[in-house]
């Protein structure tokens, strides 16, 4: 679409035609003004200077003696004609510049009409009301339309943090409601008498309390990272070396699930904090034991292209949705299912907090074949 003119354009326009109308309007107005003058002055004349005029008027020459009444009377009229004229002059002007005053206020209300409208809606959004959108006015300058977009995409940007933010809180709530419901019964019942004191029940008791502190655990990193507080140890950083010593510890859990574990390791090294590393391979790693097992392969690569040191995991999954918010903490694609293998949702915000923090960039994808596939590229060192 075609942008609208700037302010300047379009006011440069508006004072050029009112200045031709201006010209026009004041030429013509004169005119009349004279001729009518000239109609008056006319009027009063005795009948024989009246005719002298009209045979001026034909190009012929009256009697010497109506000629020189005639100039007579003419000079004698002379000074009221005038005053009549510049009279006339005054008041046209007046009113022309009445006109351009109008004229010019209007055009400053098409200007500044907009700005009172962001004002407005900017006071309206600093009282919560993050709905508020500003239409664009009918006659756009590209200034007022570029502030216009620009308020909007900001008040767009607001309202969608805002009902993020009130998703989150809803579901932390419910996240820690579950854990804390199962503690709380059972304490009671100890309290009571009514449960003896059993290892098997104080063991899941243990499950739902370690649940809770990876929750806070998670939310902490998220929240820190996202505020660039927290505390990283980078330095270079052997990638292969990283990813094996995860796979020591989770191919056993891996390979009970069902999947085959194939790898491409080439030695790289970033910029990166090592403990970070395994803990961003540990939750991709995790997601597909839960998320993936029925894929069967799994394949884990660690390269070098362009500058970028870049770990790649690729399972035979069901994939990711097309409108997938995974980056996005407590977000899962099947509420049922994963709630039943015991996922918060906060695995994948937790890595893409700690890529953020760390210069490196995730993305998730869906192969071609089917599946799903984890790219973290790294700085190289
Ligand atoms: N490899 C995968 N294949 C298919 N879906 C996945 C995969 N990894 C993650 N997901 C989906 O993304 C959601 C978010 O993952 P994550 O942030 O790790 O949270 P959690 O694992 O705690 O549910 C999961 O609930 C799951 O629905
Ligand atoms: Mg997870």
């Amino acid at each position: 679409m075609k942008p609208p003119p700037t302010l300047a354009r379009r006011l440069g326009v508006a004072i050029i035609w009112m200045m031709v109308c201006a010209v026009i309007f004041i030429a013509t107005a004169s005119l009349g003004i004279d001729l009518l003058i000239q109609y008056e002055v006319k009027s009063r004349l005795p009948e024989n200077l009246a005719q002298a005029v009209d045979l001026l008027e034909q190009n012929r020459v009256p009697a010497s003696d109506d000629m020189l009444a005639l100039m007579k009377t003419i000079a004698a009229e002379q000074p009221r004609a005038l005053l009549l004229s510049y009279t006339g002059m005054a008041l046209l002007s007046l009113l022309v510049i009445a006109i351009c005053v109008w004229l010019t206020g209007r055009i400053a209300r098409r200007v500044t009409d907009p700005i009172y409208a962001v004002a407005e809606g900017a006071g309206k959004i600093a009282a919560g009301d993050f709905s508020h959108r500003i239409s664009p006015p009918a006659k756009l300058t590209r200034e007022v339309s570029v502030l216009v977009d620009a308020f909007n995409a900001q008040a767009e940007a607001l309202d969608r943090s805002e009902s993020r933010m009130r998703f989150q809180t809803a579901a932390v709530a419910h996240e820690l409601r579950t854990p804390l419901t199962v503690l709380r019964g059972y304490i009671h019942g100890a309290l009571d008498g009514v449960f003896p004191r059993d290892d098997a029940q104080m063991r899941a008791l243990l499950t739902q309390v370690e649940d809770l502190s990876r929750i806070i655990e998670d939310l902490r990193t998220v929240s820190l990272a996202s505020s660039g507080a927290l505390v990283l140890d980078i330095t270079r950083c052997d990638l292969t070396a990283e990813a094996l010593c995860v796979l020591d510890v989770m191919s056993p859990h891996l390979r009970d699930a069902g999947l085959v574990i194939e790898t491409d390791l080439a030695p790289v090294v970033a910029w990166a904090d090592p403990a970070r590393v395994r803990q961003m391979l540990r939750a991709v790693l995790d997601n597909a034991r839960r998320y993936a097992a029925e894929g069967g392969k799994l394949q884990i690569a660690v390269e070098e292209a362009a500058d970028r040191c870049v770990v790649t995991v690729s399972d035979r999954g069901p994939g990711f949705p097309d409108d997938h918010r995974a980056f996005e903490g407590f977000w899962r694609a099947d509420l049922s299912r994963t709630r039943a293998t015991g996922g918060s949702g906060l695995g994948l915000s937790v890595v893409k907090a700690l890529a953020d923090a760390q210069g490196c960039q995730v993305s998730i994808a869906n192969r071609r074949n089917g599946g799903a596939r984890v790219e973290m590229r790294f700085m190289a060192a």
